[in-house]
C-alpha cells in the first residue's frame, strides 16, 4: 500500500522557524517531525511513501535516505508552484495510479492513528473516500463534518458561523482514497481537497464516509501547538518513536554537565551539549545538539534548537530558540519565538 504525505505548504503560522526549514523537518523532541509519520507507516506495514513537496522542496532530498531506516521507499513529487491539497494529490498521480486504494496525510498532524482500523472501515463501508475525523471541544476554527448514523458524510461546513456548529467532529487530515478519485481532480491548477474536491464529490452522490479516531491528535500548525506537541511526546501521550522514561535527564553522546546543575522535571539533551555549573532547569526543556548553555542560567518549559550558544546567567522561559542563535550573558527571554541565526546582546530583555 502507498501513502502520500502533503508537505508543500508554507507553514506561515510557524514562522520564524519555517523560514529556513519546512514544517515537516522541524524537530519534535530532537527528531524531525516527519519521522513520526514514517514510524506510523512502518508500524502498519505501509512500505511506499510519496512526499508531495513544493516550498523548500530540496530540503527533502536528505529525507529519502532517512526513509530507508524505517523500511520505506520514499519518492518526491515536486510542485513548481503550490497546487493546494487536492492539486498536490493530483500531481503525485503517477506514483499513486493502480487498483489499490491509497492513504493521504496532511503533513502537519501528529497522531497515533490506527491505520488498520481506518483501512478495514473503508473496505467494510465500500467507501469511495474515507475521511479520518476527530472530536474537539472547540470546533469553531476547523472544517466540520456532519455524518448520518451509518457514518456516511452528509455535509461539510468550512469555517462555521456560531449557529452552524452542529457537530464536534472535524477533519483529522488523514484520508483513504480509491484510486479513481484521482480522475476527479483537475491537473495543473490549485485545488483544495477540503473546500472543493470533497464537497463536489459528495454533490455527485458518491460514498464518502467518516471514521472517528479517538486516540491522540494534534494539528501542529502554530507555535503554541508545536510546543504542546513536543511536551505531549515527553509525557508519553503519543507513544510513537519517542518512548517516555522516568529519567530526569535524557542525554545522547558527548554531553558535559557542570557541577550543581539541577533538573526539576525533564531535561532532554542532544549530542555534544555542554551545560555550565549551577544552571537550573524547570518543567520540560529540550536542547538540540551542539548547544552550549552557560553558568547560572534558569531555563523553564522551553525548546532550544541545535548549535545555539547561551551565555551565563540567562533566564529563558516558555520560549523556543532557533538554530545557530547567539544569546549573550544576562539575557531574559520570556514567551518568545527567536528565529534561527539570531544575535541577542547581553542584558537584553525579550518578551512577547
Ligand atoms: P499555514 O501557512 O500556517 O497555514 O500552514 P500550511 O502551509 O502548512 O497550510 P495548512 O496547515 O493548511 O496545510 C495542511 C497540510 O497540507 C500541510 O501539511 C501542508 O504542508 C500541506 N499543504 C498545504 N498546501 C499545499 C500545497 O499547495 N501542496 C502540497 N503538496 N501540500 C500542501
Amino acid at each position: 500500500m502507498k501513502a502520500l504525505l502533503l508537505l508543500g505548504g508554507f507553514g506561515t503560522r510557524l514562522r520564524p522557524f519555517t523560514i529556513n526549514k519546512p514544517k515537516a523537518l522541524l524537530p519534535l523532541v530532537n527528531i524531525p517531525f516527519i519521522s513520526y509519520q514514517f514510524e506510523l507507516l512502518r508500524k502498519y506495514r505501509i512500505n511506499e511513501v510519496i512526499l508531495g513537496v513544493g516550498y523548500k522542496g530540496d530540503e527533502f532530498k536528505k529525507i529519502v535516505e532517512m526513509g530507508k531506516k524505517f523500511g520505506l521507499k520514499v519518492y518526491l513529487s515536486y510542485e513548481k508552484k503550490p497546487l493546494g491539497t487536492a492539486g498536490g494529490i493530483k500531481n503525485a498521480e503517477k506514483f499513486l495510479k493502480g487498483k489499490e486504494p491509497f492513504l493521504v496525510f496532511n503533513g502537519d498532524v501528529l497522531a497515533n492513528f490506527n491505520l488498520d482500523k481506518i483501512l478495514n472501515f473503508h473496505v467494510e463501508k465500500n467507501a469511495y473516500i474515507t475521511i479520518g475525523m476527530v472530536k474537539v471541544s472547540d470546533p469553531s476554527s476547523y472544517g466540520l463534518i456532519v455524518t448520518d448514523d451509518e457514518m456516511k458524510i452528509v455535509k461539510f461546513i468550512e469555517k462555521p458561523k456560531p449557529e452552524e456548529i452542529i457537530t464536534d467532529t472535524i477533519n483529522a487530515g488523514v484520508y483513504v482514497f480509491n484510486s479513481e478519485v484521482l480522475e476527479e481532480i483537475p491537473s495543473g491548477i490549485e485545488v483544495s481537497v477540503e473546500k472543493e474536491t470533497f464537497p463536489q464529490i459528495l454533490e455527485k452522490g458518491k460514498n464518502i464516509y467518516g471514521y472517528v479516531h479517538y486516540g491522540y491528535w494534534l494539528d501542529v500548525g502554530t507555535i503554541e501547538k508545536y510546543k504542546k506537541g513536543n511536551f505531549d511526546l515527553i509525557e508519553g501521550k503519543i507513544g510513537l518513536l519517542y518512548q517516555k522514561t522516568d529519567e530526569k535527564i535524557e542525554k545522547k553522546e558527548n554531553v558535559l554537565i557542570g557541577n550543581n546543575v539541577s533538573v526539576e522535571e525533564k531535561l532532554i539533551l542532544g549530542n555534544n551539549v555542554v551545560i555550565g555549573e549551577d544552571s537550573v532547569f524547570k518543567g520540560k526543556v529540550i536542547v538540540g545538539e551542539k548547544t552550549f548553555i552557560g553558568k547560572k542560567c534558569l531555563i523553564e518549559n522551553s525548546i532550544i534548537f541545535e548549535n545555539v550558544f547561551i551565555g551565563d546567567e540567562c533566564i529563558i522561559k516558555d520560549s523556543i530558540i532557533g538554530s545557530s542563535t547567539l544569546i549573550k550573558n544576562n539575557c531574559e527571554i520570556k514567551a518568545s519565538a527567536i528565529g534561527d541565526n539570531s544575535y541577542i546582546t547581553q542584558f537584553s530583555k525579550v518578551s512577547y
